[in-house]
Order: structure tokens, then C-alpha cells, then sequence
């Protein structure tokens, strides 16, 4: 087990991952390690103490796993936005943006009560598009978004601001420079 008190030391930078030229921050080591899991869970947390908050969602795929963590230490339920053809039930979606082309969104459309107070999590802030379709789609059912936070940020690609601009709350982590 590691023993540094910040999360950014679990997070392992891997080279030329899925392309040439990209540093992939990969938090499957922080997951793994009981001190950084229990560290990242509780730090996502802490600015939501004796804060209302009746559903956590989380976007496909690595904010499931933090958000079912989430949820169970809130006593709240977790509700997934995920992609394109993957939840059963009705839907509405979202189209966003990637690198190359474009990706959809969904959630089930009973999914939120209107006027519930949601907390959107995931592990990485990058464009901001991801998050965007997943801010639509809630706000589209009548959830008002609390705040959305997520581990890291990467600061370059502009997503923090997108967020924000969109009149959320961004809480982060940590931040890497460097794409
Ligand atoms: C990654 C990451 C975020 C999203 C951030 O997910 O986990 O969800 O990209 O990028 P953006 O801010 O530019 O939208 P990815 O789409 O790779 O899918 P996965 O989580 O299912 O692996
Ligand atoms: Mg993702």
C-alpha cells in the first residue's frame, strides 16, 4: 500500500495510450489501492458535508465506479448516464463531441424526479463534452445539479470552463498538464 495523503500519487501516467502522443491518466491504480480508493471517495465528498443531495449519477464508465461508492456512503440512489443502446428502459439522449466524430449519451427517462438534487460524478474532466450531453440530459428531466466533480482535470483541453460557463459547480482533484 502507498502512503502518500495525495490522490495524484495513484494515478499512473501511461505513454502513447490510445494513440501516439497521448499521456492516458489511468486511475485504475487509484481504484486499486485502499488508501487512495477510500482518499478519493471521501475528498469528493467533503465539500458536499450536511449538503442536501437525493441522487448521484454517474457517466460511463469509470464514474460508475465512484459513483456506486458515492451513493452507498450518502444512503442515496446512483442512476447511470451511459452510452448509445446499453440501458433497456426509455430514454432521451444526448449527442456530444469526440476527438474524431461524435458520441450519444442516455439515461432512462424516469430516472430523476423533477426538483431532486443531483451530484454528477466522474474520473476526468478533458473537452468537457462528455459531461455537457450528461448536464443536458438531467437538467432536460428536471434535476438540479448541485455540483458536478470529478478526480482529475486536465486544464488545457478547456472543460472546466465549458462546465462552468453552463452555470455548474466543477469540483476537481487534482489537475495534470500535458495531454
Ligand atoms: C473518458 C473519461 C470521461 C471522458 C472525458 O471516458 O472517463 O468520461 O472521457 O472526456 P471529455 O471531457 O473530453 O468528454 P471515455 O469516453 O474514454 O469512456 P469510458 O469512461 O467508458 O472508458
Ligand atoms: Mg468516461
Amino acid at each position: 500500500m502507498r502512503r502518500s495523503n495525495d490522490v495524484k500519487d495513484y494515478i499512473r501516467t501511461i505513454v502513447d495510450f490510445p494513440h501516439e502522443g497521448i499521456l492516458f491518466r489511468d486511475v485504475t491504480t487509484l481504484f486499486a489501492d485502499p488508501r487512495g480508493f477510500r482518499m478519493a471517495i471521501d475528498q469528493m465528498l467533503h465539500p458536499f458535508a450536511g449538503e442536501r443531495i437525493d441522487k448521484v449519477i454517474g457517466l460511463e464508465a469509470r464514474g460508475f465506479i465512484l459513483g456506486g461508492a458515492i451513493a452507498h456512503q450518502l444512503s442515496v440512489g446512483f442512476v447511470p448516464i451511459r452510452k448509445k443502446g446499453k440501458l433497456p428502459g426509455t430514454t432521451i439522449s444526448e449527442e456530444y463531441t469526440l476527438e474524431y466524430g461524435e458520441a450519444i449519451m442516455e439515461i432512462h427517462d424516469d430516472a430523476i424526479q423533477p426538483g431532486e438534487k443531483i451530484l454528477v460524478v466522474d474520473d476526468l474532466l478533458a473537452t468537457g463534452g462528455t459531461a455537457e450531453a450528461s448536464i443536458k440530459l438531467i437538467e432536460r428531466l428536471g434535476g438540479e445539479i448541485i455540483a458536478c466533480s470529478f478526480i482529475i482535470d486536465l486544464p488545457e483541453l478547456g472543460g472546466r470552463k465549458k462546465i462552468e460557463d453552463m452555470g455548474m459547480n466543477v469540483q476537481v482533484l487534482c489537475e495534470f498538464e500535458g495531454l
